[in-house]
């Protein structure tokens, strides 16, 4: 029989599909109705998820988006202003929702590859008794940063940040949608997170390659409130248990493994680094590959040649391209991509 040609599809670490252990898992949940909480795959999700971090309490729902939406939806009243790195996905991908959901505004801040300091932060708080600027509630970091090339926080620095909302009474948030590829990168535990954090995003369908799901973990009042939150949003779902038990399988089988994801990224660097046309590649510690072509190739026509060769990426702005290693994206792809590259002729 003829085998499909191989396609190499390193969009996004979203494109993954369950695996049969992982539909075997789903098969077997038990579901019930989680409007009424009724649903015991989402509760045993739900509390694993509270217990990995140390938090009280954590909310299953249908995207990261979501769950940070509902973070600050819940940390910020109208008129507060929320502190961010200016490549934040809540800034530039959530479709303004702070501005919509929490009626706030963002400061952005310019970071080093996404990575906010203790130092910027504190300068950039507003003074409460000035009545023209919006009242600064909350500091939302983001671990692993996407837009920074999958970079990692320093948890020393994260710890200052934290310090300093404590001192001005601020909330700080996490958007943690690749955390665990950070978690395999560095000594700190999730328990180390949930003790300085005041809310923590995680998405099961990046790398853990769950088909949907992000949990928000947090005390129980943040997350009681999210839950009416998410129910006045459309947000509140039934038995959604078929998708917690894949995000359970997800959490217990598919964190170790990011490390091969993390050293194919590395590889894939590698292998850019040897070619003219990449002019330079953002540092890989994780599993994205940012890099900015040179000045006579645009990203859009990059990204067209790979596609014709079956190898899928997308542009990040004009110049700068994206790769980003998966659960399903193996050696075997690995030498093929290698291939490819090798022999890419740019139209
Ligand atoms: C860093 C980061 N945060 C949040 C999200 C949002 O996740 P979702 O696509 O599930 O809404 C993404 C999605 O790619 C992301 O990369």
């Amino acid at each position: 029989m003829m085998r499909a040609p191989l396609r190499i599809d390193l969009r996004s670490d979203t494109i993954t599909k369950p695996n049969a252990a992982m539909l075997q898992a789903m098969m077997q949940a038990e579901v019930g109705d989680d409007v009424f909480q009724d649903d015991p795959s989402i509760h045993r999700l739900e509390e694993y998820c509270a217990q990995l971090f140390g938090m009280e309490s954590a909310l299953f729902c249908t995207s990261g988006t979501l769950t940070n939406q509902l973070a600050i939806r819940v940390h910020c009243a109208p008129g507060s202003e929320v502190i961010c790195d200016a490549l934040s996905h809540i800034f530039l991908y959530e479709g303004g929702g702070v501005a919509v959901n929490a009626l706030s505004s963002i400061k952005v801040l310019q970071g080093n590859y996404g990575r906010i300091s203790a130092e910027q932060v504190i300068e950039s708080i507003n003074n409460p008794n000035d009545i023209h600027q919006p009242i600064t509630r909350l500091v939302s970091l983001e671990n692993t940063m996407n837009k920074g090339g999958g970079s990692l926080y320093d948890f020393a620095e994260i710890r200052k940040i934290k310090n300093v909302c404590k001192q001005q009474d601020l909330k700080l948030h996490l958007d943690g949608a690749r955390l665990f590829n950070a978690l395999v990168e560095t000594k700190e535990t999730p328990k180390d997170y949930g003790e300085v954090f005041d809310s923590i995003s995680i998405c099961l369908s990046k790398g853990l390659g769950c088909p949907v799901g992000s949990a928000l973990i947090g005390s129980s009042d943040t997350i009681k409130k999210a839950r009416r939150f998410r129910k006045l949003m459309g947000g509140g779902w039934r038995q959604g248990g078929y998708l917690a038990a894949a995000g359970l399988f997800a959490l217990e089988n598919n964190i170790q493994r990011l490390q091969h994801d993390h050293q194919r990224a590395k590889a894939i660097g590698q292998i850019l680094s040897t070619k003219s046309f990449a002019k330079s590649i953002y540092p890989i510690v994780t599993n994205i590959v940012i890099f900015e072509l040179t000045e006579n190739i645009s990203s859009a026509q990059f990204v067209e040649s790979m596609a014709q060769q079956n190898v899928h990426c997308i542009a990040f702005g004009k110049q700068h391209v994206r790769f980003v290693t998966h659960l399903d994206f193996t050696d075997e792809h690995l030498t093929k991509f290698e291939e490819v590259v090798k022999n890419l002729v740019i139209a």
